[in-house]
């Protein structure tokens, strides 16, 4: 009974704490409370740095693309992919596309110029249907997506922010990460709820030692 009671309060604490960043977005012009999520972990990971090269996987509404063109300034490059239409953002290249898609890639690559992106943030999360087991491999099926795509995408020493679910196929996907980037993290933001199995990955110093050209991450 005191176990239920207890549940119910921590239950009630997460809706109320989550209903305050849906009105701090509201207050502070984000599309999306998600944006606070990316703010946290910037506090913590210094990751956003005016000038920067960023790409934005799974971008819309616009939270996230929100808080790191402010951070990274008019010399700043933020690239924005997504399935759904996006509002334009000053500055912002937005790309309505599946991530997954050969072309879609190219494109990113056509927006950020010359160089590769510092910093891949991905917030991508695929339509749930309820059936744990196929949702767990579509999840996997866009992590290892974005993973292999930071070989076209991110220069070396470059950074990656990820959600993760928790499930299946998840430890191996952090091994992989573990053998391409310097140090990995996880992150569960405050403004994340309790009991989603959302993570972030937040992986530093990417070692590109292999360049794959684009045809062949896909095939
Ligand atoms: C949680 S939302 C992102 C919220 C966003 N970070 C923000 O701050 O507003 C996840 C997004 O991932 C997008 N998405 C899922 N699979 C995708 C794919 N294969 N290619 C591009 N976008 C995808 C969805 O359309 C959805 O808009």
């Amino acid at each position: 009974m005191a176990k239920k009671r207890r549940q119910r309060s921590k239950e009630w604490y997460d809706r109320h704490r989550q209903d305050a960043f849906v009105q701090r977005a509201r207050q502070e012009g984000y599309r999306s409370r998600a944006a606070f999520k990316l703010e946290e972990i910037d506090r913590r990971d210094r990751l956003l740095k005016p000038g920067m090269r960023v790409v934005d996987l799974g971008a819309a509404p616009g939270g996230w693309a929100q808080l790191a063109s402010n951070k990274i300034g008019r010399h700043g490059i933020l690239v924005c992919i997504d399935l759904l239409p996006m509002k334009p953002i000053r500055g912002v290249s937005i790309i309505q596309a599946d991530f997954l898609d050969q072309d879609a890639k190219y494109k990113i690559i056509n927006a950020l110029g010359e160089q590769k992106a510092d910093l891949v943030i991905s917030d991508m999360a695929p339509n749930l249907s309820g059936i744990t087991v196929s949702d767990q491999a579509r999840s996997l099926e866009l992590l290892h997506g974005v993973l292999l795509s930071c070989r076209s995408l991110l220069r070396p020493g470059g950074d990656l922010v990820v959600k993760l679910f928790e499930g299946e196929g998840v430890a191996d996907f952090r091994q992989a990460c573990s053998r391409d980037f310097v140090c990995c993290n996880i992150r569960k933001p405050d403004a994340s709820r309790a009991r989603s199995r959302e993570h972030y990955l937040v992986a530093k110093g990417f070692r590109n030692e292999v360049v794959v050209p684009v045809e062949e991450e896909n095939s």
